[in-house]
């Protein structure tokens, strides 16, 4: 089988690219703009990667789409702080870039696997969000907030549309908040503009100040990549029944916990098992305003908790990671990158076996 991804350097892409040459005979086409993240993978005879951007190699693009059998179009700006700051770059890329892929996709009678988002529901106040019942609450125009789950739920809608009425095969999945190494770009996080773990883990690094926006009261369901990755595996693996023309919300709905918890757990952890490397500071915690954080079209989601009872039923799907062992696997991550990197920089690595003892305190 030939898989297609756009984003392959990608949080998700890159991960997915992994398991498939890891434990299939398929091939990888990928495109991406850069290639820090796969960089172990490049060498794969069946790992056909071109540096590129979707919205000026069209060609490439189509080529591939007609060449490959599934086609995960995973190029997206998926932070919260671009959403506010750059709402028009958002649309271009995550709504207007994807379209034609996916009309790439009905034209040439491929699988499409799209990736919706969490973020789809909004401000839904279901206890738990449902693919079939709960309904989407966004805020006003001004909160420009929303224009990235506006973006998502539409393209939903047109791709379910195109399923219906023009045959079109694809499944959409949810991801509930995916965590684990290669998130965001170590060094890329000025304040803002990465997701909040990372953001929380390079500040711990940087020894600044965790800072937690509107009291952290928020709660989230933290998913561990690879129990993403498998739910994703089921859906290409899975047969038309099954999968085609569904939409599965894949999130962890038991490791929901508010900001502060996340902050207060994430600060435990490096202060226990990290006190010893060289720079460390004690974790500090402060308290921002959203509106200082992120600007004033900025509005939150309170509480976020997926039902996966479908994923389960139809995938035979079920995340097995908790919250801890997540984070403790993405901070132990985090900061052999940073040592690694370091280490290159000042030729004073510490060895592996020295991290190693260090991440097995955990
Ligand atoms: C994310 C992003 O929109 C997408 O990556 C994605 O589609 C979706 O949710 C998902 O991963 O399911 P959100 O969960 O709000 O949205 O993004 P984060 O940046 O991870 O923020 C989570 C919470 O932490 C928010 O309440 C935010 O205000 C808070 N936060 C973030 C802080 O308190 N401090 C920080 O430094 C960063």
């Amino acid at each position: 089988m030939n898989v297609l991804i756009l984003g392959a350097n990608g949080f998700m892409g890159n991960a997915l690219s992994e398991k498939i040459l890891a434990t299939t005979d398929w091939h990888v086409y990928g495109m991406d703009l850069s290639t820090n993240k796969i960089q172990g993978l490049l060498p794969n005879a069946r790992f056909h990667f071109v540096e590129g951007d979707i919205s000026i190699h069209r060609e490439w693009v189509e080529y591939h789409v007609k060449k490959c059998d599934v086609i995960l179009p995973l190029v997206a700006i998926a932070t919260p702080a671009s959403y506010v700051r750059d709402p028009l770059g958002v649309f271009e890329l995550d709504f207007e870039e994807n379209l034609r892929v996916i009309r790439l996709c009905q034209r040439y009678k491929k699988r499409l696997l799209f990736p919706s988002t969490s973020e789809v529901y909004g401000m839904c106040r279901d206890a738990e969000f449902s693919e079939e019942t709960s309904n989407f609450v966004y805020g006003p125009i001004h909160k420009s907030r929303w224009i990235y789950a506006c973006s998502k739920q539409l393209l939903d809608r047109v791709i379910a549309a195109m399923g219906q009425t023009q045959g079109l095969r694809f499944t959409c999945f949810r991801p509930f908040n995916w965590i684990g190494p290669k998130l965001d770009d170590i060094y890329a996080p000025k304040e803002g503009s990465s997701r909040v773990v990372t953001q929380f883990i390079v500040s711990l690094l940087d020894g600044e100040p965790i800072r937690v926006v509107d009291g952290g009261h928020q709660r989230r369901c933290y998913t561990w990549i690879e129990d993403g990755i498998d739910g994703l595996m089921r859906i290409i693996r899975g047969d038309d029944e099954a999968c085609n023309g569904e939409i599965f919300n894949l999130g962890n709905p038991d490791n929901e916990c508010s900001v502060r918890e996340l902050a207060d757990k994430l600060a435990q952890l490096y202060a226990k098992s990290y006190r010893h490397l060289p720079g460390y500071r004690e974790p500090r915690i402060e308290e921002v305003s959203a509106t200082e954080f992120y600007g004033k079209g900025y509005e939150d989601i309170m509480t976020r908790t997926p039902s996966i009872a479908k994923a389960r039923t139809a995938l035979g799907w079920n995340p097995r990671v908790s919250l801890d062992e997540a984070l403790a696997r993405t901070l132990d991550h985090f900061v052999r990158e940073r040592q690694e990197i370091e280490g290159a920089t000042t030729g004073s690595s510490p060895s592996n076996d020295t991290l190693r003892k260090v991440s097995s305190a955990h």
